[in-house]
């Protein structure tokens, strides 16, 4: 037997052997999450949605089990596109007006990020179950009210997290299941969405909208999201720095926020580094992707259309190197991602390319059937929180040059 010592050495001279190109039918897994309404209910959630801008792109109408009962916005044309969307009659001017309604049961939360835990705390408060886009919330003290709202009332919360239902998060979910990647011992992950001072998303009708000076990490979800729903581990504590010019949306922004991109460097409960970007400036690829480096194991997702998922196997060869130690030789592989969404994974109604790499059906799906089924849904608002404060703390970091602080547990 090699002692660890020869087997580290051997590892550090280890040949580099690409076979990219081969495909990975060695590495393919297969659905072990069928469709989940086994209950065969006929029962039908009654949703309302607010926010006909991200909101009137999920598919609550085409589900077996929903109804969209009413919609709602400020605005008269985001209304009408909403009940074109979900094919629905009714609509109301705001979102307190449609909480008036006693026969919608469940509301999806789509409206500004700022304002997220004040719509949700008043959907719980009306005796509504809710989904929100995300963030979960702006503040700690806001995380700990909606905690505390969500148990209190019984109701379920789910966030409505894009990445988490991304079709190489969910391979890597079920591949870590697996015991594929041993130990993940660091990630990364980047949200990178440049933009630039004068952009249609940022100034509307000449007048800043809540997009203008965002901190880059009160909106960490998408990469938090990528390691906390793979294996379950929390944040604990992180410094961040952050990086901004002069331009006019970081000198005079609603959030005193002077900074375009953060990089933040965070511990995990089982001591692991985990490294996140949010970039909304510079010369970037516009992608939300994930890198997990494991001890048998490494995956590295695709750089949007361009390159395709990686992956890292580390393998034994026949016999022993030059030196007597084992042959191990990293293999890499371009991933053949399967198309999640095309599987028993969903109803055959939703089973249909959507939008954020297919995550629009499936959070539409799981919604719905945690409802239908009174089961927790995958990012209830423990989850949430736990992709969510991490970013807020981040945030204070990069305001106070990359202070070391612990994160607040919402669990
Ligand atoms: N990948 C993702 O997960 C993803 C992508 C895009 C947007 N989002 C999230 O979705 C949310 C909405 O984004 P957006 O781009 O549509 O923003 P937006 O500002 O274009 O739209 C928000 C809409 O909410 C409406 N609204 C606000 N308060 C309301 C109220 N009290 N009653 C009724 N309507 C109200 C506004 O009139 C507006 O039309 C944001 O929180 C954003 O973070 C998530």
């Amino acid at each position: 037997m090699m002692s660890q010592k020869k087997i580290e050495e051997s590892v550090s001279r280890r040949k580099f052997l690409s076979l990219a190109g081969m495909g990975a039918a060695a590495f393919a897994v297969s659905p072990r999450f069928a469709f989940a309404n086994e209950s065969g209910s006929d029962r039908k959630i009654r949703m309302g949605i607010v926010g006909g801008g991200f909101g009137s792109s999920f598919h609550f109408h085409e589900h077996p089990n929903c109804i969209v009962e009413a919609v709602s916005d400020l605005r008269a044309d985001r209304r009408d596109i909403l009940m074109k969307t979900y094919s629905c009659s009714k609509s109301y001017e705001s979102l307190d007006k449609l909480l008036k309604d006693p026969k919608v049961e469940a509301v999806f939360i789509a409206t500004e990020a700022p304002n997220h835990a004040k719509h949700v705390l008043a959907t719980l408060r009306a005796g509504k179950h809710v989904l929100c886009a995300v963030p979960a919330a702006w503040t700690l003290e806001e995380c700990a009210e909606m905690r505390d709202t969500v148990k209190r009332t019984g109701l379920t919360y789910m966030m409505g997290e894009t990445s988490y239902w991304r079709q190489n998060t969910i391979s890597v979910r079920k591949m870590y299941a697996e015991g594929q990647f041993g130990h993940i011992f660091s990630a990364a992950a980047e949200y990178n969405h440049p933009v630039s001072e004068g952009s249609a998303l940022l100034i509307e009708n000449g007048v800043p909208n809540w997009r203008y000076g965002i901190p880059p990490m009160h909106y960490p979800t998408h990469c938090t999201s990528f390691l906390i729903s793979v294996t379950g581990e929390r944040l604990t504590d992180v410094t961040c720095l952050g990086w901004g010019d002069k331009t006019p949306m970081l000198t005079n922004n609603r959030y005193k926020n002077p900074f375009a991109n953060e990089t933040a460097f965070f511990k995990t409960s089982k001591g692991n580094p985990f490294r996140v970007e949010v970039n909304w400036r510079g010369a970037l690829r516009n992608v939300e992707r994930g890198e997990w480096r494991g001890e048998k194991m490494s995956f590295y997702s695709s750089y949007g259309d361009v390159d395709p998922a990686t992956i890292v196997k580390l393998v034994q060869l026949p016999g022993v190197d030059e030196g007597g130690y084992p042959n191990l030789q990293d293999v890499t592989e371009k991933y053949d991602q399967p198309k999640w969404w095309k599987t028993d994974m969903l109803p055959p109604s939703l089973r249909k390319d959507s939008y954020h790499d297919g995550a629009h059906t499936f959070i539409t799906h799981e919604f719905i059937d945690a409802l239908v089924n009174n089961r927790k849904p995958a990012v209830d608002i423990h989850e949430a929180l736990a992709y969510t404060a991490p970013g807020i703390v981040a945030h204070q970091s990069a305001l106070k040059n990359g202070e070391y602080m612990k994160i607040p547990s919402f669990d």
